[in-house]
């Protein structure tokens, strides 16, 4: 078996060794045959006495080609002769980072890029907004960067942390991501997860007097005002900006976890709901999502959003989902799909790499069935494996959580299914990381176990508890408290004139 991943979908080894020539970088050399009749990504590799050949239809194929070959030719040794057809089972291979509860360097992000292309992955979603921090310079609105990119302390450390790209650093990032034919999604969430932006622009929230950016995790009850006509202006003015910088097709928006507490006291809300003749906030809020995708169609975009975003039925069908199992389970999911919903698969158990190695075990992501029962499966785009960064504070940790995972879900996403000797493949992939800077010492090889695993889980068991149950709660109860007297304030000055 060829130490590959991911396992190309047909190999033949032939009679022999070859050793392949090299170009003045050490690149293995090979010629190049276009055949347009190949399907897009695929490509077919021969390794003989006369050299390499790589024949594929597109440059993504050719790129795939390049990345195998540069793999089995990585050491000095003689390769098998060997003949590789191959090609992904999922069009869409993706990986998200969370670059708002931790801020990663242009340099990271980059490392980070080099590790999908080794492993064939092809959608990079950055993660870009919430209530932790506003990662991107718009310059229609400078205190999104200038006050919401920062927060005074976080959980590990009683420190200021924060940061931002700049536009021009954001189109380095597309570019250098397109140059190993990864495309990038942007996400941009709105109306949940919206703090970040109440802290710098109060008046975009119902109540936004002195909330400040988030410090700690778990869902956050101030959320986008959907009574204020600036708010819809302002996420199209964000898109606007966005437009020139990321250039593929598909727009993520979020639009998950949103609570519709704030929105049951604030009038202007109320006031919209009922001219809107909506039956419920969710109904509501997909107006919102709605009116956003036809933005987005008219600039030559398509729309993601979360799955929950939202469970009134009346989302647009063109809106692409990425199922993480927010509040569906998968009979619903499979409804949906059958009455025409494309879907991107992201299901936080196992998918999810902050989650706990004894949670989201290899064996897990393996064995999970993508394509939900019954459902149509030429709806379903593909997979996405997401790290979410509340407990991921810096890239080290990234790679922590990544490695092995990352690399056995790309096998997932690629050939629908693990092959055999996963570990031992993975021992020549690791090396192959770690040659592109990731930091996986001999220990973390494969993933923890016995103690360490169960440490790892109760880490992250209690911080989960402590985002959510206590401070959060604490909090809601205070803006409750002193949006209800603004209220009254209100109405009082309304008596008084
Ligand atoms: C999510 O994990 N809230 C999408
Ligand atoms: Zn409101």
């Amino acid at each position: 078996m060829l130490k590959l991943i991911p396992y190309p979908k047909q190999v033949t080894e032939g009679e022999g060794t070859v050793k392949t020539a090299t170009d003045e970088f050490g690149a293995p050399k090979y010629e190049r045959v276009y055949d347009e009749g190949m399907a897009a990504e695929n490509y077919e590799l021969t390794v003989t006495d006369n050299g390499a050949k790589i024949r594929a239809g597109s440059q993504s194929g050719f790129i795939y080609g390049e990345t195998t070959l540069n793999l089995l030719t990585s050491s000095a040794e003689p390769i098998a002769a060997t003949r590789i057809c191959d090609g992904p089972k999922w069009a869409w291979r993706g990986y998200m980072l969370d670059v708002s509860r931790y801020f990663f360097s242009v340099d990271d992000v980059k490392k980070q890029i080099d590790f999908m292309a080794v492993l064939k992955l092809n959608v990079l979603h950055l993660h870009l907004t919430d209530d932790q921090g506003w990662r991107v310079e718009i310059k229609k609105y400078p205190r999104l960067t200038e006050v919401g990119a920062w927060r005074r302390r976080t959980l590990f450390r009683l420190k200021r942390h924060g940061g931002y790209y700049t536009q021009e650093e954001l189109k380095e990032i597309v570019s250098y991501a397109h140059a190993n034919g990864i495309k990038v999604v942007p996400e941009i969430e709105f109306p949940g997860h919206f703090t970040a932006v109440i802290a710098a622009y109060p008046e975009l929230g119902c109540y936004g007097k002195g909330v400040k950016v988030a410090e700690n995790f778990g869902v956050k009850y101030d959320v986008a005002c959907l009574g204020n006509p600036q708010v819809m202006q302002f996420v199209k003015d964000v898109l606007s900006e966005l437009f020139p910088i990321f250039t593929d097709e598909y727009y993520h928006i979020g639009g998950d976890e949103v609570l519709y507490q704030r929105y049951e006291l604030c009038p202007k809300c109320r006031k919209a709901k009922e001219e809107a003749g909506a039956k419920s906030w969710a109904e509501l809020q997909a107006r919102f999502v709605n009116e956003i995708a036809a933005f987005l169609n008219e600039n030559g975009k398509r729309t993601i959003t979360w799955n929950e975003a939202v469970p009134s039925g009346k989302v647009d069908k063109s809106i692409i989902w990425q199922y993480w199992q927010g509040g569906l389970d998968e009979s619903a999911l499979a409804t949906e799909i059958n009455a025409g919903r494309q879907v991107i698969i992201s299901s936080r158990c196992p998918y999810y790499l902050d989650l706990p190695y004894a949670t989201n075990t290899l064996r897990a992501i393996a064995e999970y069935r993508d394509v939900p029962q019954g459902a149509d499966p030429e709806k379903v785009l593909g997979l996405e494996f997401a790290l979410w960064t509340e407990l991921v504070p810096d890239q080290r940790n990234a790679e922590k959580k990544m490695f092995p995972r990352l690399a056995l879900m790309a096998e997932k996403a690629w050939r629908g299914e693990v092959a055999d000797d996963f570990p031992v493949r993975y021992t020549e992939i690791a090396e192959k990381l770690i040659a592109l800077g990731a930091d996986i010492p001999e220990k973390l090889k494969m993933p923890p176990k016995g103690i360490a695993a169960v440490i790892d889980k109760i880490w992250f068991n209690r911080s989960q508890l402590y985002w959510g149950a206590i401070t959060n709660l604490i909090g809601n109860i205070k803006a409750t408290v002193a949006a209800k007297k603004q209220n009254r304030e209100m109405e009082d000055g309304k008596k008084d004139v």
